[in-house]
C-alpha cells in the first residue's frame, strides 16, 4: 500500500483533502488522472446499468432532503456504530474493535482495560437550512444515495412509463462520519456510491438477487478486475438488516485484506412500505394485468466508486523490467489499467523535439484523436523515457512519429506511425489513417 499511496500522490491521482492545513482526516481530493479514472469508471458503470438496459433509467438526486427522509427510513434512529472510549489513551473506538481477552475487555491501542460501555454514535453529518440553526430547520448529509431513489419511485415510474421489474440508476456522494477512517480511501468520510434500486414482485425477488450477483461480477471483470481477487460472501441472518431476505458482499482481495467492494441486497418492500407510512403516499404499483395494488419489492447492487478506484489501482499496480537507453534491464513501475479504464488512452510522441515535420505530424495525429479520447503530447527526453513515464500511469498505448512517418527512408512506410502496446512493449506499424479505429476497439 505505501509504494500504491506515494505513486497516487506522486503522479496525480489522489492527495490528501487540505493538505497545506494539515489535511483532514477520511477526506481525499483526486488530481488529474484520479479525476479521469473515476469518471471513466462511472461512465462505464452508467452504460451499463442505463444505456445498454430497457429496464433501467437514472436519475441525480439532491444531496441534502428532508429530515423526514431519514426519519423514515430509519437512519436517524439507527444508522449508527456503537462506540467505546478508552479512558486510559483516550481513544474511540468501534466496539468491535475491542480486544476481548478471556471476558476481560482491553483497548487494542494501549491494553488498557479502563473501557466505557459501548454507546451508539449516528453517522450522519447534521447540517441546518436556512436562516435559523435549531430542530426545525436542522437535516443530514445523505449517508446513502438510495433514498432519493425511494422517495422519487412514485413519479419516475409515471415519466419512465416503465412495468415491473424495472431499476432507477443513481451515481453521487455520499457522507459518513466514520470513527475510524482507514486504508486510504476504503473507509472515507466524504465518497461516492454508483447504486440501482431494481424493483420487483415479491417472488421474483430472490432470483433477481443472483441475477444481479452475476451481473455485478461480470462489471467487474470487464473493467480488468481479475475473478480470482474477487469473493462472494453470503451476509449471514444476524449481520442482516430485519427486513433483508438474503444479502451478498463483493470483497475484492486488496493488499490490506479482503474487503467490501459492493453489497448486493434484497430489501424487500421495507423502504418504499417506510415511506408511504410516514409520508401518506402511496407507493404502491398498479399491475394493468392482474389490476392488483402492491409494493414492490426491492434488489439494491450498491457499488463504492472510491473503492473500486483503489481497487483499480491495486489491481493495475505491477513491477516488471523493461530494457533504458542503452539496453540495460531496469525496474519498470506499470499501471495495467484495463484501456477502458485508463486515464489517458494514447501518449504521442515526435522523435525529436527538434524537428519541425516530427512535431508538426505527431500534432496532426493528436487532433485526430482527440475527438475520440483523451490523449497526451509529449516532446520532452528520450522516447525510452517518455514511454517510462505513461507506463507508470497506466497509458497502454503509446504512438510515436519517427522519419519512417515522413516517408524519408521508405515511401511505402509514409502515414504510418509505430504504435506500441503498455504491458507488452512490442511495437507495431500502424497507418495514421486507422489508428482511431485500432484504438477504439479496445478502449470503448
Ligand atoms: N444503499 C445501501 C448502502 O449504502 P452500504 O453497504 O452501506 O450500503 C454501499 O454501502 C457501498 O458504498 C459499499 O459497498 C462501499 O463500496 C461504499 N461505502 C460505504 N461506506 C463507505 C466509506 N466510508 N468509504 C468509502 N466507501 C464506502
Amino acid at each position: 500500500m505505501e509504494k500504491i499511496v506515494s505513486l497516487c500522490k506522486r503522479r496525480g491521482f489522489i492527495f490528501q483533502s487540505s493538505e497545506i492545513y494539515g489535511g483532514l482526516n477520511g477526506l481525499w481530493d483526486y488530481g488529474p488522472l484520479g479525476v479521469e479514472l473515476k469518471r471513466n469508471l462511472k461512465n462505464y458503470w452508467w452504460r451499463v446499468m442505463v444505456h445498454e438496459r430497457d429496464d433501467v433509467v437514472g436519475m441525480d438526486g439532491s444531496i441534502l432532503m428532508n429530515r423526514a427522509v431519514w426519519k423514515a427510513s430509519g437512519h436517524e434512529e439507527t444508522f449508527s456504530d456503537p462506540m467505546v472510549d478508552c479512558r486510559s489513551c483516550k481513544a474511540r473506538l468501534r466496539a468491535d474493535q475491542v480486544i476481548d481477552k478471556k471476558g476481560v475487555r482491553q483497548c487494542p491501542n494501549c491494553g488498557g482495560k479502563d473501557l466505557t460501555e459501548p454507546r451508539a454514535f449516528n453517522l450522519m453529518f447534521k447540517t441546518y437550512v436556512g436562516a435559523t440553526e435549531d430542530e426545525s430547520s436542522m437535516t443530514y448529509l445523505r449517508p446513502e444515495t438510495a433514498q432519493a431513489i425511494f422517495v422519487q419511485f412514485k413519479t419516475v415510474l409515471e415519466v419512465s412509463r416503465k412495468k415491473l421489474p424495472f431499476g432507477i440508476a443513481q451515481v453521487g456522494k455520499a457522507f459518513r462520519n466514520e470513527i475510524n477512517p482507514r486504508n486510504f480511501t476504503f473507509r472515507a468520510r466524504e465518497f461516492e456510491q454508483m447504486e440501482l434500486e431494481y424493483f420487483c414482485r415479491a417472488e421474483e425477488g430472490m432470483l433477481l438477487l443472483d441475477y444481479w450477483l452475476k451481473e455485478r461480477l461480470k462489471f467487474y471483470e470487464r473493467i480488468g478486475i481479475s475473478r480470482g481477487k474477487l469473493h462472494v460472501r453470503e451476509v449471514p441472518e444476524e449481520e442482516r438488516a430485519f427486513y433483508s431476505k438474503a444479502n451478498y458482499d463483493i470483497e475484492y482481495d486488496f493488499p490490506f485484506g479482503l474487503q467490501e467492494l459492493e453489497g448486493v441486497a434484497y430489501r424487500t418492500d421495507y423502504d418504499l412500505s417506510q415511506h408511504q407510512k410516514a409520508s401518506g403516499k402511496s407507493l404502491e404499483y398498479f399491475d394493468e394485468e392482474t389490476k392488483q395494488k402492491f409494493i414492490p419489492h426491492v434488489v439494491e447492487p450498491s457499488a463504492g466508486v472510491d473503492r473500486t478506484v483503489l481497487a483499480l489501482i491495486c489491481e493495475a499496480y505491477a513491477e516488471d523490467q523493461a530494457p533504458d537507453e542503452k539496453g540495460k534491464m531496469e525496474t519498470r513501475v506499470v499501471l495495467r489499467f484495463h484501456p477502458r479504464m485508463a486515464p489517458i488512452k494514447c501518449g504521442i510522441f515526435p522523435l525529436l523535439k527538434n524537428n519541425a515535420q516530427l512535431v508538426e505530424k505527431a500534432k496532426e495525429i493528436v487532433d485526430l484523436l482527440r475527438p475520440h479520447m483523451y490523449v497526451f503530447y509529449d516532446e520532452s527526453g528520450a522516447i525510452g523515457r517518455r514511454y517510462r513515464r505513461q507506463d507508470e500511469i497506466g497509458t497502454p498505448f503509446g504512438v510515436t512519429v519517427d522519419f519512417e512517418t515522413l516517408g524519408e527512408k521508405d515511401a511505402t512506410l509514409r502515414n504510418t506511425v509505430t504504435l506500441r502496446d503498455r504491458d507488452s512493449m512490442k511495437q507495431r506499424r500502424v497507418a495514421i489513417g486507422e489508428l482511431a479505429g485500432t484504438l477504439l476497439a479496445d478502449i470503448t
